[in-house]
This record gives structure tokens, C-alpha cells and sequence, in this order.
């Protein structure tokens, strides 16, 4: 997918993606996975989650990367929050207490900008991504985070029914992109009620991916 799919579907607001409540496999297994006091979670491909304020809620910290200027607005607009805004090199990063969002290309993002992450949590990231951006995707995320864990979450549906994004991405896709540097675990399946996009039947799988 290029920037410029993902700018035109924020900028006429068709972002289906976007849920209108946390997430319920997050709620259900990352305070479990990941202790909360002092921990610092990295949100690939975060757009406007709620889950952001989930995880502000519990006591987490968070740092987030995301294309959308406009995303990241609505993000502190809804948070109630009023963000630093600050030039990072190529990208620009938007903070407040608890929270840094670096606005542009995730793969301009260094370590050193990111900073000490504890945990990942991937939702509507991998899966938005085409076949071909996986493996550099998965390579940047772990060479940023110094391969911190993660709850990564994914679509299973029969691909042929529908065009992504989201994608399916099988077991063997996940073993393939991360079983060299995780200890990879399905930790539940759940069936996506009225299917995705309300059309193919779909399970939502959550993947634990801890230290080797
Ligand atoms: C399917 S949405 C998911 C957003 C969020 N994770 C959620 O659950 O609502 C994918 C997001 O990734 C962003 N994105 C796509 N490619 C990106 C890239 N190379 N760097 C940073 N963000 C990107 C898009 O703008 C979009 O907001």
C-alpha cells in the first residue's frame, strides 16, 4: 500500500478499521502478558485507536507511529490532551505525559528516536500491509523495538473472497516473518461476529511473541 492510500482513506474519512471500543482480545490477555508499572508499549501503525487510551488508563506508556498528520490530531483532540509537536528528522513527534506519536514513515523511525520500548502491540498493522512490505515491516519493527515481545493480532479468512487490506496472514505467514527471533504462541482464536467488512466469515487470532 503506498502513502497515498492511506492519507485519501483518512482524509475522506473511510476508516472502517478503526474500532469504536478497545479492542477485546487486547483487554483480555495483554495485562496478563505484560506488567504494567513503568511499562512502555510501541504501537506500529497506530491511526486513532482507542486502545491507546486503554493502555493510558491501565498506567501503561505509549509510543505509536502513524502516516496521518490528521490521524494523530484526532487522536489528542479526543484524548483531551494538547501534544508537544516536534520536527524528528523526517518525522515529527507529537507528546504529552505518557505518550510519543512519531508522525510519518515507520520506516524512518530509529531506535534511538524510539526509544526503550517494553512491548508491541500489533493490531490492523501487519494486516493492513501487502505481502511484499511484510518482511521488511516485521525486520524494522523488531531492529527498533531491540525485539521486545508482542500481542500481535491477526485475521484468518479464505482470501479469495475478498481483497485486503486487512489480510489474512496464516500461521505459517507469522512462523515465517518471526519464528527465527520469538517463541511464538496462539494464545486464542475468535470468530469476527457478522464477519469482516460484514462479509467473509474471519477469525481474529492473538499471537503471543516472547523471548525466544
Ligand atoms: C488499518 S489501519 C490500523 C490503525 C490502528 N492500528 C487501528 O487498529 O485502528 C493502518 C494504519 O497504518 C498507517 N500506515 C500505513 N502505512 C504506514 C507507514 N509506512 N508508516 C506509518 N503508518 C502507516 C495508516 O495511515 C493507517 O492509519
Amino acid at each position: 500500500m503506498e502513502a497515498s492510500f492511506w492519507h485519501e482513506k483518512w482524509n475522506a474519512n473511510e476508516i472502517g478499521f478503526h474500532q469504536s471500543k478497545p479492542n477485546t482480545l487486547l483487554e483480555r490477555h495483554f495485562e496478563a502478558l505484560v506488567p504494567t508499572q513503568g511499562s512502555r508499549i510501541f504501537i506500529p501503525l497506530c491511526g486513532k485507536t482507542l486502545d491507546i487510551g486503554w493502555f493510558l488508563a491501565k498506567g501503561y506508556r505509549v509510543a505509536g507511529a502513524e502516516l496521518s498528520e490528521s490521524a494523530i490530531k484526532q487522536l489528542f483532540e479526543e484524548l483531551g490532551v494538547t501534544p508537544d509537536v516536534t520536527p524528528v528528522g523526517k518525522l515529527t513527534r507529537f507528546s504529552a505525559p505518557d505518550i510519543d506519536i512519531f508522525v510519518g514513515d515507520i520506516f524512518d523511525l530509529t531506535a534511538d528516536l524510539l526509544g526503550d520500548v517494553d512491548a508491541i502491540y500489533d493490531r490492523a498493522a501487519l494486516v493492513a500491509l501487502p505481502e511484499e512490505m511484510r518482511g521488511d515491516y516485521a525486520r524494522q519493527v523488531t531492529k527498533i523495538t531491540g525485539t521486545a515481545p508482542q500481542l500481535l493480532l491477526t485475521f484468518e479468512y479464505e482470501q479469495s473472497e475478498m481483497t485486503g487490506p486487512p489480510f489474512s496472514i496464516d500461521g505459517e505467514t507469522v512462523e515465517d516473518l518471526y519464528s527465527d527471533i520469538y517463541r511464538l504462541s496462539v494464545l486464542e482464536r475468535a470468530e469476527v461476529r457478522g464477519g469482516l467488512k460484514g462479509r467473509v466469515n474471519a477469525e481474529e487470532v492473538a499471537w503471543h511473541l516472547g523471548k525466544a
